[in-house]
């Protein structure tokens, strides 16, 4: 079987080619201009998806070595997302199929992000649970079975990513935010500053990034930092430092304590703050610490891409799923 998956939920176009379980391609495209505008324009990420939504799938069958003959489904996301961007690839991967007159799968673009743990081996067993950091999201979800998901927890306010990128423009380190941080930390002191934990309620599976980026706000206006001027790079490593170690800290503490509790064995984290060296360090101690199997994903599939989207296309065909061609984008889709 030979799945074709195609990414286009916000500034990444993607797609991939997935053939009995075996990830054969991954062509990605980010769209990095959206820089220049200190985050993502949605009418210009959907225009930069159209032009790139052919040669990327063009791309993804090349190195696939595939023809799009041989291709048994297509799979694109249906949100949640940009309208606009969903609206491309979700659209060419309806063409697609009806033109090739094989089966449509629409996927939830979280449940995607989920899938980034089973596109390779080893894969974690059965139930498993799953914290996906992202841009837009910070979900607890216990994976039951396949397509078998129990929200247990999200955030009430900020995601994760979006602290991440919020914290980056106040310091004027540039967009996206999360990796510039990542990188500016490792030369920083992560106790230098004692930024608060927003752990919540006592087990509480829910998550708030606003007061602790607030925090953050308040700190660098006391000390009267302007990101404008030239600034002594040592005491901006260590705001990094000291925010990430915040972050990495709540994450750590409640993916733990759920696991703890719901008596799974094998944990994963998915989604673009999964890319966090800190997080992902920090990740493989406290696995060991409290034997759990821990999965994170490759790089390439923390942030949004086509495999994800193709590998959770090949099980839903597999399971006997598919879609209607009525499917519409929806950008709140839950999963
Ligand atoms: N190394 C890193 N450390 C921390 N955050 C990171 C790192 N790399 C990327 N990020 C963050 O990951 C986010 C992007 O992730 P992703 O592409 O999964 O999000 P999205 O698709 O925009 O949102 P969603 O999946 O919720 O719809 C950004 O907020 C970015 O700052
Ligand atoms: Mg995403």
């Amino acid at each position: 079987m030979t799945i074709l998956g195609i990414e286009t939920s916000c500034d990444e176009t993607s797609a991939a080619v997935y053939k009995d379980g075996r990830l054969l391609s991954n062509a990605t495209v980010v769209q990095l201009f959206h820089s220049q505008h200190g985050g993502v324009v949605p009418e210009l990420a959907s225009r930069a998806h159209l032009k790139l939504i052919i040669p990327i799938v063009d791309d993804a069958l090349k190195d696939a070595g595939v023809e799009k003959e041989s291709i048994d489904a297509v799979a694109a996301v249906n949100g949640p997302g940009l309208i606009g961007s969903i609206l491309v690839g979700l659209s060419f991967g309806k063409a697609m199929a009806m033109g090739l007159e094989i089966p449509f799968i629409g996927i939830n673009h979280m449940e995607a992000h989920i899938f980034s743990n089973l596109i390779n081996e080893p894969k974690p067993s059965f139930p498993f649970l799953n914290l996906t950091v992202s841009g837009g999201h910070t979900q607890l979800v216990l994976v039951r079975n396949y397509f078998q998901y129990e929200l247990l927890g999200e955030t009430i306010d900020d995601a994760a990513g979006e602290a991440f990128d919020k914290v980056a423009k106040m310091l004027g380190i540039g967009y996206p935010g999360g990796s510039q941080i990542d990188k500016l930390a490792k030369e920083g002191n992560p106790k230098a500053i004692a930024f608060p934990r927003p752990y919540l309620a006592e087990g509480s599976h829910q998550f708030s990034f606003s007061g602790l980026k607030t925090s953050v706000l308040y700190y660098l206006r006391k000390i009267g930092f302007d990101k404008t001027s030239v600034n002594d790079s040592r005491f901006i490593a260590d705001v990094c430092a000291s925010f990430q170690a915040a972050v990495v800290d709540v994450l750590i503490d409640k993916l733990i304590k759920a696991a703890v509790k719901y008596k799974v064995k094998d944990i994963s984290v998915s989604g673009g703050v999964s890319a966090n060296s800190e997080l992902r360090r920090r990740l493989k101690l406290e696995a060991k610490a409290n034997n759990f199997d821990l999965f994170i994903p490759e790089l390439s599939f923390c942030t949004d891409n086509g495999a994800m989207v193709a590998a959770a296309g090949y099980e839903r065909l597999r399971h006997g799923f598919t879609s209607s061609l009525e499917i519409t984008a929806e950008p709140n889709l839950q999963l």
